[in-house]
């Protein structure tokens, strides 16, 4: 069935205040979102916490929702944060030990800081990229295997990556990707942050064993709310970065709060959430994930991919250069990043707002553009015209 996608248009009163291609940084949210908000702070407002069991089956919802929507195979595996920089934290702190980790030069740092901070024993390599743009698998293949044989006792454990680059948009294909970890025993840590919500994303499938994501982004929900993913098999095994009272065997068995001399974490991924939940976030990701579980995520990133191929056409149209990787269609995405040959980034992006309320972002070298799904070809045509007037 097609999708009348200018209807989900009048979902994002944000259309009619400026012409907003920034969802790489902050997507406004979506009405859903907005009023499930509301509702949540009424309720405190008028009863308190006289709503808590309610609030505890629309925490456990979201968590079956977004588990879903991941396709992990157990709720038991997604854990809430406050942001993609505490999931990756959290894996940090629990492989930084187990051996050498390889980061990349593209990614947000959000990515590599928590590695880099809990270096073990100068335990951090760099994949050196034969194209400053993307990074090719062969590339991280080769790394690994003149790290092992060099050193045998002290081999590669963890490859950390963005599913998509925050600043290109390079997509990797977590499907290879997966196929070297697992064969040289390595774990597979993903930052999602910049796909999932506008990339169909399947952990399974992917065979990815990490991955963490906030909400603001693509995925239309709020600030402060983040998800981790771990996969059943390394639960368990993950040592606790910061001890807290909420991850104690799970709230249930706790009402009356009177351990405070013994460790107990719960046996699922709840164990790494930290003090009380932040329910108005967590309900606006589950308004989210409702709505866009409901267009379906294979239908969006159809639709986002024709929106950012119509850009790249537009873009070569009035000879602008393009710098995400667009070669192979394989590794497109929702974010495209150009050059302009008369101003440099940040000037451009300013006058792009003050002079004509168009809403992009400096990233990297370039001008960055992300189209969610409620966007159409009017939106990047106004764009890619008022680029030709002023180039
Ligand atoms: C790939 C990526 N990861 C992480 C972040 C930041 O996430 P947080 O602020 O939730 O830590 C961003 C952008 O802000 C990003 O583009």
């Amino acid at each position: 069935m097609s999708v009348d996608w200018d209807e989900y248009r009048n979902d994002f009163p944000v259309i009619k205040n400026c012409t907003y291609l920034n969802n790489a940084a902050i997507s406004p949210i979506p009405k859903i979102v907005y009023h499930e908000v509301v509702k949540f702070y009424n309720e405190s407002l008028n009863y308190g916490g006289k709503r808590w069991n309610q609030w505890e089956k629309q925490i456990e919802q979201t968590r079956e929702l977004f588990a879903n929507f991941i396709n992990a195979t157990s709720p038991n595996e997604i854990a809430f944060t406050h942001s993609t920089s505490e999931g990756m934290n959290i894996f940090s702190h629990m492989l930084s030990s187990y051996g050498i980790v390889i980061l990349n030069k593209l990614e947000f740092p959000s990515s590599n800081l928590p590695w880099i901070n809990s270096n073990y024993r100068g335990n951090i390599r760099f994949v050196r990229s034969r194209n400053k743009n993307e990074i090719k698998i062969c590339d991280i293949a080769e790394l690994i295997e003149k790290t092992n044989s060099t050193n045998p006792k002290n081999p590669i454990k963890t490859i950390v990556t963005s599913h998509v680059q925050y600043s290109t948009g390079f997509k990797q294909d977590l499907v290879e990707l997966s196929k070297l970890s697992k064969k040289y025993g390595i774990f597979l840590v993903i930052n999602g942050t910049q796909s999932v919500g506008a990339m169909d994303f399947n952990v399974n499938k992917s065979g990815i064993d990490f991955m963490c994501i906030n909400g603001h982004k693509w995925m239309l929900s709020s600030f402060g709310i983040g998800t981790i993913y771990i996969k059943n098999t390394y639960v368990k095994q993950g040592e606790v970065f910061m001890p807290k009272f909420f991850s104690q065997s799970g709230q249930k068995d706790k009402n009356l709060y009177t351990n405070n001399t013994r460790l107990c974490f719960s046996n699922t991924a709840t164990r790494f959430e930290i003090g009380s939940p932040h329910i108005p976030n967590i309900i606006a990701l589950n308004a989210s994930l409702r709505y866009l579980s409901q267009i379906g995520s294979s239908k969006i990133e159809e639709r986002i991919l024709k929106l950012t191929d119509f850009l790249i056409e537009k873009l070569q149209s009035i000879n602008l250069k393009i710098l995400s990787p667009i070669a192979e269609k394989k590794n497109r995405s929702g974010i495209i990043l150009f050059q302009s040959k008369t101003h440099n980034p940040i000037q451009l992006t300013r006058i792009l707002e003050k002079k004509y309320n168009i809403i992009v972002s400096a990233r990297a070298n370039g001008i960055r553009v992300s189209p969610h799904f409620y966007n159409n070809e009017d939106d990047i045509n106004k764009l890619v015209s008022v680029l030709d007037r002023i180039s």
